[in-house]
Order: structure tokens, then sequence, then C-alpha cells
């Protein structure tokens, strides 16, 4: 198994979706052997897009090659949110899940799930609750691989 482990969290060592794929990768990787790539990109930031022409070029080819490397790929995105918003008066404000999964389809990936913790700005006690439910969910995804390997 080939995993790429994303961090975008510009909160450091106080982020809690950081503290989510790193539990996430290390279950993945107890179920089955995996060669991690990993980047943050808080400090090693994509660069910004440059249409000179080599770039267009480049750019046409590596999107050539997308569909087929990515239909076989599965996203897991962890999240930590102030508010609550998978259920409850909020959730029509949830603007990220469908917006991702829209995307992620585009580019061929159909199987996403997420692992969030909600309610982090809501009290300390709640925001360690939505934690250990996180991490447990995040413990399940290594539980479910290794059953399925
Ligand atoms: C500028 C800013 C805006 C935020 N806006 C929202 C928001 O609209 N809804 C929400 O649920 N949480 C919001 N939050 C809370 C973050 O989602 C929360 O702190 C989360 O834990 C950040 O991720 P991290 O801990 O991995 O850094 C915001 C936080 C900051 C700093």
């Amino acid at each position: 198994m080939r995993i790429l482990h994303l961090d975008s969290s510009i909160t450091g060592d106080q982020s809690v979706s950081r503290q989510l794929t790193a539990r996430i990768v290390e279950n993945l990787g107890r179920s089955a052997p995996a060669t991690t790539s990993y980047r943050d990109l808080a400090k090693d930031p994509l660069p910004h897009f440059t249409f000179t022409p080599e770039a267009k070029a480049a750019h046409a080819a590596s999107l050539e090659e997308f569909p087929s490397q990515l239909k076989a790929w599965r996203v897991i995105v962890a999240s930590s949110r102030g508010g609550t918003y998978s259920n409850g008066a909020m959730a029509d404000f949830d603007f990220q899940e469908a917006y991702l999964r829209t995307v992620f389809r585009f580019l061929g990936v159909t199987d996403v799930a997420f692992v969030r913790a909600e309610g982090v700005a809501t009290g300390t006690e709640a925001k360690q609750r939505a934690i250990e439910r996180a991490l447990a969910h995040a413990d399940s995804f290594g539980v479910r691989q290794a059953v399925a390997a």
C-alpha cells in the first residue's frame, strides 16, 4: 500500500487534524505493509500555477494519467471543526464534505471517507470528547483494512 500523507493545518503542535492524520497513517501502516510519502502543505505549500507553455504541457500530460491512477485510490479526509455540522441546526452549512466528495469524484476517486472532530471550540471537555471519538474512528480504519486484507 502506498500512502500520501498530507497535513495542511497552520496550528502546528496544537492542531487536532494533525493528530488525526498521524493516527490514521499509523493504523493503515499496521494493517498492511506501507510506503508513506509525507508533505506538510503549511510549511511547504504548493506553488501557484504559472501557465507558461511548458507548464501547460506538463499539466496536460499529468492530467492524462490522472483518472486511471486515481481509480484505485481511497481518500481519508481528517477534519476538525469548531462547531458541529454533521447533524443539527448547522448541517446546511457544511460546505466542506459535499464539495470535497464532488472534487474527488470528478478526479475519479469515489472512495472518500471523513474522520472528523466536531465542536472543538465549544469547551475543553467537548473538545477532548470530540478528539477521542475521532481517534476511535481513525483506529477503526486500521481494523477494517486489516480484516479486508
Ligand atoms: C480563522 C479561523 C476560522 C475558523 N472558522 C471556523 C468555522 O467557520 N467553522 C468551524 O466549525 N470552525 C472554524 N474554525 C475552527 C477550526 O476549524 C478548528 O480550530 C480546528 O481545530 C482547526 O484545525 P486544526 O486544529 O487541525 O488546526 C476556525 C478557526 C480559525 C482559526
